[in-house]
């Protein structure tokens, strides 16, 4: 068996990427430009560029008229310094020729209304014809430019997402379903609770996508419909890459996975965890709102390195940072600039949590249309001396002394679990509160803790493997089907400590309740059944007396009935003031707890606390620090990679307990130091 230290190489490169979204495309008339840009990426210490992404127009100005010549030579141009290429395929935007003769390429809105030419992102992923012209030019970029030594991966399309209502997209979501139901009718009425406002179908072809002018209660639908739309998406991605399977098997796919802003989240609107199985390579695009208004720069590091922890936990590899800005965005309400040093830190916190390159969006400021203010590499002045030029060359200098952290990982004795079905169900569940369910934010501060404590975690889904775990978090899953809670009980009985929330195993995969009560299963592991939930308004509070400590609990708390398990905290006010809040069981080798309410962070802190020192979880090399500066590792077989990081805004005091080596100026560390604002320091642990 491969040792958990051991290195992947996911992209095949021994060293750090760094670079971005280069297009050319856009500057073709220019020559001068191109030669400036070469002359740039070399000045900035970057070196590997993804090209192509909306190049179509540029590619096949005119049905069947191929313009290779300027790839070529960018191509060419690149190899010239030992740059790379990401070269990707221009799906995610279609040529006007296209959609005028072939107007099946567009979508139809959930409204049912045809949508015209534009935009971007915004193709009908069932349409023939357009998988078709993708495969074709996917093809010709395969023979091409599938065996130069410039080629490092390929980049399937931009951040896919969104769905189509089309005529084409009906009938194979109904094709779906018959197959997900075994052409059985009354096995999908019977999911869907079809008797509901009459809602029986005796013939498939009534079935429709969800629709704000049609069909939009019933629940089983509008999951299944999720489902299909990652399916859909899937198949549309599998049609893309036929033909680099078949011609560079050797060349690694990915496709660059998304986050919801404004408060940070995973994307929701695929679920990645069925995508990431067909992907070589997870990437994804992260573009924090660093500096806002509403949280501290600490809390958002914190989200980042959750969603980093769960895309990295997806395929249990190194990852890579696609897109990122240097300095703003142009589509947040307020597009604030990183302020100075924040571009360094926010960069190594990605390669601490897993990624093997920091990519850009984009390399040239575009002069024209909505992104023409965008942060990128190059301004419109085209200068090095500006300091966004001089903090992505800093970044690239320090990558050069990274390459040996390239492909180690971050072994985890605790995992969280994220479910994407669940929480589609869980926001079309209308009961509890609406704007209070915050699933993505309620794991986010179960993670919290460990972040703090620099407690590596991985946020794992429910298809993985729990038995390498001693801690298994799962808060609010609202749809958890019986394998799932089988495979949480034998995680359990085989020593297991498994934690629980509120709001948890309440429907199954087709969103229908359980009846009888809670899950015998659960009943059991757990020692006492959750019988009610109440739901608070948003000034409502309650407390729990944990420990002898009273914790703010708002939003939900469960009115729990209990058997044989121990009482460990009780709620303080309410029709329900001292029972049960929190509770504990021992089950055959193992242990399981149950909070019963949305409790303030202090609690989780606390909790938790019990729960690392009971279960000797530590980080993996100690750091003293306060509040705000997050230690994260990278472990290799010999060797730790120890990225101290400050996201406070003052400077903070860190105790080395044992010396160090720096790996950016190679001077040894040991003892008291201090790290300026948003400072942070890079050491070499060598294990003994
Ligand atoms: C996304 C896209 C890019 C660009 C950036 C801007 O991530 O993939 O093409 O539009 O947003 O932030
Ligand atoms: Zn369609």
């Amino acid at each position: 068996m491969m040792s958990k230290h051991e290195k992947t190489y996911t992209t095949k490169a021994n060293f750090m990427l760094h670079g971005g979204d280069y297009n050319p495309d856009q500057w073709l008339d220019r020559p001068d430009i191109l030669a400036d840009d070469i002359k740039l990426m070399q000045l900035s210490h970057t070196n590997t560029f993804s090209v192509g992404i909306f190049a179509w127009s540029a590619l096949e100005p005119e049905e069947g008229v191929y313009h290779f010549e300027w790839l070529d030579e960018i191509f060419e141009n690149i190899h010239g310094f030992g740059g790379r290429v990401i070269l990707a395929t221009p799906s995610g935007a279609r040529p006007a020729w296209m959609s005028q003769k072939y107007p099946e390429v567009l979508r139809v809105n959930a409204s049912r209304i045809k949508q015209l030419h534009g935009g971007r992102h915004n193709h009908c992923f069932t349409a023939e014809v357009y998988r078709e012209k993708t495969e074709k030019m996917n093809r010709l970029l395969a023979e091409r430019y599938g065996n130069h030594p410039a080629l490092l991966m390929w980049h399937i399309s931009n951040e896919y997402g969104g769905d189509c209502h089309c005529d084409h997209c009906q009938v194979a979501f109904r094709d779906w379903l018959k197959k997900q139901y075994n052409n059985d009718l009354k096995a999908l009425n019977d999911a869907w609770w079809g008797p509901f406002w009459s809602h029986t179908f005796n013939d498939w072809s009534q079935i429709e996508s969800p629709s704000p002018i049609g069909e939009s209660a019933v629940h089983g639908l509008n999951l299944d419909w999720r489902r299909f739309v990652t399916d859909q998406t899937i198949s549309f991605y599998q049609n893309e890459v036929v033909p680099f399977k078949e011609l560079t098997p050797e060349i690694p796919i990915t496709t660059n996975f998304m986050a919801d802003t404004h408060d940070l989240i995973p994307f929701q609107g695929l679920d990645y965890s069925k995508f990431a199985k067909h992907l070589d390579v997870i990437s994804w695009d992260a573009y924090p709102a660093w500096h806002n208004d509403w949280e501290t720069t600490a809390d958002l590091a914190m989200k980042v390195g959750f969603i980093d922890d769960l895309y990295r936990s997806l395929k249990q590899q190194p990852f890579l940072l696609m897109e990122s800005t240097p300095s703003g965005v142009n589509w947040h309400n307020v597009n604030k600039t990183k302020r100075p040093g924040m571009h360094q830190l926010a960069s190594m916190q990605m390669i601490a949590h897993g990624s093997d390159s920091i990519l850009y969006f984009q390399w040239r400021k575009s002069r024209g249309s909505s992104e023409k203010f965008h942060g990128a590499v190059v301004d419109h002045d085209n200068s090095t001396e500006n300091r966004v030029f001089k903090e992505v060359t800093q970044v690239g200098e320090t990558l050069e002394k990274l390459s040996e952290v390239v492909g180690t990982n971050r072994p985890s004795d605790v995992a969280i679990l994220y479910d994407w079905e669940s929480n589609w169900a869980l926001n079309d569940a209308q009961g509890f509160g609406l704007e209070t369910k915050r699933y993505p934010q309620t794991l986010q501060q179960h993670y919290r803790t460990f972040w703090e404590q620099d407690i590596p975690v991985d946020v794992i889904t429910k298809e993985q493997d729990f038995t390498s775990y001693k801690l298994l978090i799962v808060p609010m899953l609202y749809l958890v089907s019986e394998k799932t809670i089988s495979r949480l009980k034998s995680f359990v009985e085989n020593g297991g400590t498994l934690v629980m929330t509120y709001i948890s195993g309440l429907v199954n995969e087709h969103d229908l309740t359980y009846l009888g009560g809670w899950h015998k299963d659960l009943q059991e592991i757990f020692g006492m059944k959750p019988v009610e939930t109440d739901t608070y308004y948003p000034n409502d509070r309650n407390s729990v007396r944990f420990n002898n400590q009273s914790y703010e609990l708002k939003d939900y708390a469960t009115v729990l009935e209990r058997d044989t398990a121990n009482v460990e905290g009780i709620y303080e006010d309410d029709f329900y003031a001292e029972t049960p809040a929190v509770t504990s069981h021992s089950y055959k080798k193992g242990k399981t707890y149950y909070i019963g309410g949305r409790l303030e962070d202090q609690f989780h802190r606390d909790f938790y606390q019990g729960l690392i020192e009971s279960l000797s979880l530590e980080p993996v090399f100690p750091v003293k620090h306060g509040r705000g500066v997050s230690v994260q590792v990278r472990q290799a077989p010999q060797k730790d990679y120890v990225f101290v990081m400050n996201f406070t805004e003052e400077k903070q005091n860190v105790t080395f307990e044992s010396s160090v080596k720096d790996l950016l100026t190679g001077e040894e560390v040991v003892g008291n130091v201090t790290l300026e604002k948003y400072e942070v320091r890079i050491v070499e642990h060598q294990k003994s």
